[in-house]
């Protein structure tokens, strides 16, 4: 993305934003609530369309015509934030099914991956069961594997781990370890925890109120006083708590 301007009726805006994406590495975009992290995935997929700047994804330049979009949301699975958002079929395997189907790819072949898919994130046992019948953690698990049937080459996750206990997050990041080994695939996350940004992420972007404010290692940027300030810590909240 190069020098990418948006901005929304609210008057909200995202300003200047540009950041190369290596293949193959987990890159981290932070910055408190309201900062502007789901909106900039939104550009970065074509659900929005920015004022100006360019957006090239896998090499080619996004002009959002129908057929371009259609074809690299084929490479590109983008989970949201809230999984009610993403669910929608009657049936958690009918729902995974749907990318693969969207794939063209045979029936067999469909009912393999969703198999697949559903074992990678623990839930071949709910395959008939209605998202509604579905806790949280369950739900994300299955918008997941919604994404994993098609095998995308760009993994796109607006906070993943929010909402999630431990077994799960380690479940999850199991799953996205695997992923960026055997599928090659590149990961971009979202997120204000500073553990994944700091353990799991090559590089990261800092927003402030629709700005970039870093860009680079997180072992650079974390340790910046402006960045500490900004982002806040559990040290502070710890400093806080023990006040007497
Ligand atoms: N559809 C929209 N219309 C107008 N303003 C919006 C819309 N979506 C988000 N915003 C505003 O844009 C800002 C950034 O939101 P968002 O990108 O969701 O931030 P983050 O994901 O970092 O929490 C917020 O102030 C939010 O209220
Ligand atoms: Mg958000």
């Amino acid at each position: 993305m190069e020098k990418i301007n948006f901005e929304y009726n609210s008057s909200f805006s995202l300003n200047d934003l540009s950041l190369t994406i290596k293949e193959n590495s987990i890159y981290a975009l932070t910055g408190n609530n309201g900062s502007g992290k789901t909106t900039f995935l939104r550009l970065l997929v074509g659900l929005l369309k920015p004022k100006s700047g360019t957006i090239k994804i896998f090499n080619e330049l996004l002009t959002r015509d129908k057929q371009q979009l259609w074809r690299l949301r084929q490479k590109i699975g983008f989970l949201f934030q809230n999984p009610d958002d993403q669910l929608f079929a009657p049936t958690i395997g009918e729902d995974v099914g749907f990318g693969a189907r969207n794939l063209g790819l045979e029936e067999p072949e469909v009912n393999k991956r969703v198999e697949w898919a559903l074992e990678a994130v623990n839930l071949s046992q709910y395959t008939k069961s209605s998202p509604y019948d579905l806790s949280w953690g369950q739900k994300k698990r299955a918008a997941l594997a919604g994404l994993l049937v098609m095998k995308p080459k760009l993994l796109i996750l607006d906070e993943p781990f929010a909402n999630l206990d431990f077994k799960s997050i380690y479940n999850h990041l199991q799953i996205f370890k695997t992923l960026k080994k055997e599928q090659k695939m590149t990961i971009l996350f979202t997120t204000h925890n500073l553990f994944f940004i700091e353990h799991w992420a090559d590089k990261m972007l800092v927003l402030n109120d629709g700005r970039a404010i870093f860009e680079g290692l997180p072992k650079d940027g974390l340790n910046l006083p402006k960045i500490k300030q900004l982002l806040g810590s559990y040290n502070e909240l710890l400093t806080l708590i023990n006040q007497k």
